[in-house]
């Protein structure tokens, strides 16, 4: 008799056993990963097995070598670069997923709650209610769609169709040398190439400048380029700038460009009400994106694109010949006898995924489980954290606050009148930081200089994180100049 060797019926049991093996890891009392790399590195460098050892011991082998060798991205203490773990109810809502529903395609609630999510997002950050969201794996793909309307929209006011015949003519994006990298990536995915992006010059808090934008689309009207999009950041990834929603949208409107705001990190802080009022215009905007995997608590892999011209979406991303295995098989939803018969909303045209997982089931359950009372304490935490830190940098005698903080990043540094160099010594702080493990913020640059740069953001990230992390810089800047001096000291003697 046919025996399938994978288990496919005792997901209960089995998750019990890796139970065990994640409550420890979510102890993160483990040494660092690059601790034991050798040993674990040995345990799982085999060549592929002819014969399998079982889920049960699959699951050992995850718990002895694995999971304990895990990221630190989920620890508490971490405020590195823009990413975070989890929620409990953005991993549980995941593997729901997965069980019930392993597509978001169908006539099934999994599909309902993809458009409700989106909806609830619109309606949670205050976009115009004509605005239609589709999931996407993260916020590089989210502008990717975006700028791909944009171009669509573009393109056809000249009576031509990038998505059919490419990109024919030089194309301008507007967004400043703070913008993500992924519009220049867009840019160069899209054909019009990554030299298509003009960096319009930023003011001294890093944010666009709506008087060089004008200038600059002034000159370009002379030349026969296609301006096919201006793109704002509703909170850098360098420092969490805002640019001016309002002001740039008014000239995107003036000139009659597509207007696209890249809110990946930052759009949930419109929840925040002292900072609410930086969130004006964004109603202007003709795409906006965010990612749920980064302030919202889900599992890394959802992102959202919302936009007020779905045709030009479904334009750029939708081929039009449906292929035969599908257009066979579905009939219009009105008549559908099963949850197969029809792929349910066709979020599948609106980017550049068939396949996707349920995230919209993720972002219902995380809303659902706290509310948006709960978004919004969360963010509002998240951005006093910052202003805390900004605070004790302007107080203590040997710090100094780089750039007055906008949203939950604050990026500082230790100085130290005996210090030669302090973009070395900041340096050195933050290689002892990553050594010792428990506060780990990520560093940039601000200007010339060599800047800490929590970005607060975790679920688990809670107050005591942003006092513990400025203490850990004093310690440690302390002892590196007490530790100079001393060197000094001894080679003068
Ligand atoms: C403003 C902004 N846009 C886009 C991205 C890219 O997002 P993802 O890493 O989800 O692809 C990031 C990532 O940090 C970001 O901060």
């Amino acid at each position: 008799m046919f025996k399938e060797r994978a288990e496919c019926d005792k997901l209960s049991t089995l998750l019990t056993q890796l139970n065990e093996h994640l409550d420890a890891f979510q102890q993160f009392d483990h040494p660092d990963a690059v601790v034991d790399a050798e040993l674990w590195r040995l345990a799982l460098d085999k060549p592929v097995p002819e014969k399998g050892i079982g889920a049960e011991n699959v699951i050992a082998e995850m718990g002895e070598h694995v999971i304990p060798n895990g990221s630190q991205i989920a620890k508490p203490g971490c405020t590195s670069y823009i990413t975070t773990a989890a929620t409990d109810m953005g991993s549980i809502a995941t593997l729901a997923g997965i069980v019930a529903s392993p597509q978001r395609i169908g006539l099934t609630a999994f599909n309902y709650l993809e458009d409700l999510a989106l909806q609830w997002l619109v309606e949670m950050f205050g976009l115009p209610s004509n605005m239609q969201g589709v999931f996407s794996s993260g916020g590089s793909t989210a502008n990717l769609i975006g700028l791909g309307a944009a171009r669509q929209s573009a393109f056809a006011r000249l009576g031509m169709n990038p998505a059919d015949d490419g990109v024919q003519r030089v194309c301008k994006i507007y967004a400043t040398d703070q913008s993500h990298f992924t519009i220049h990536r867009s840019a160069a995915v899209l054909g019009m190439g990554r030299n298509s992006v003009v960096h319009i010059p930023v003011d001294s808090q890093l944010r666009l400048c709506p008087n060089a934008l004008r200038e600059q689309l002034k000159k370009d009207k002379a030349i026969d380029a296609v301006p096919v999009a201006i793109v704002a950041s509703a909170g850098s990834t360098n420092t969490g700038a805002m640019d001016s929603l309002q002001a740039i949208g008014e000239i995107a409107r003036e000139y009659d460009i597509w207007f696209h705001i890249d809110g990946a990190y930052g759009l949930p802080g419109t929840l925040d009400p002292q900072v609410h009022h930086l969130y004006k215009g964004v109603e202007l905007a003709d795409s906006i994106t965010v990612d749920a995997h980064k302030w919202l608590g889900a599992p890394v892999g959802i992102g959202v694109t919302f936009v007020k011209d779905v045709v030009a979406l479904q334009e750029s991303f939708n081929q039009g010949n449906v292929a035969d295995y599908i257009r066979t098989t579905i009939v219009d939803s009105e008549h559908a006898d099963n949850s197969m018969d029809s792929l349910g909303i066709p979020y599948h045209d609106m980017g550049v995924e068939l396949s996707a997982p349920t995230r919209g089931t993720i972002v219902w359950a995380l809303i659902r489980e706290i509310g948006v009372e709960g978004m919004r304490a969360r963010i509002c935490r998240h951005n006093e954290m910052a202003r805390r830190v900004a605070e004790q940098a302007k107080q203590h005698k040997n710090l100094e606050l780089a750039l007055e903080p906008t949203l939950s990043i604050c990026c500082f540094r230790y100085i130290n009148e005996s210090a030669i160099d302090l973009n070395g010594l900041n340096k050195k702080i933050h290689r002892q930081l990553m050594k010792n493990g428990t506060n780990i913020p990520s560093t940039t640059m601000v200007g010339d200089k060599f800047v800490i740069r929590p970005c607060f953001l975790g679920a688990r990230t809670d107050w005591h994180h942003a006092d513990d992390l400025v203490k850990e810089v004093i310690e440690i800047g302390d002892a590196i100049i007490k530790n100079e001096i001393n060197t000094r000291d001894n080679k003068e003697n």
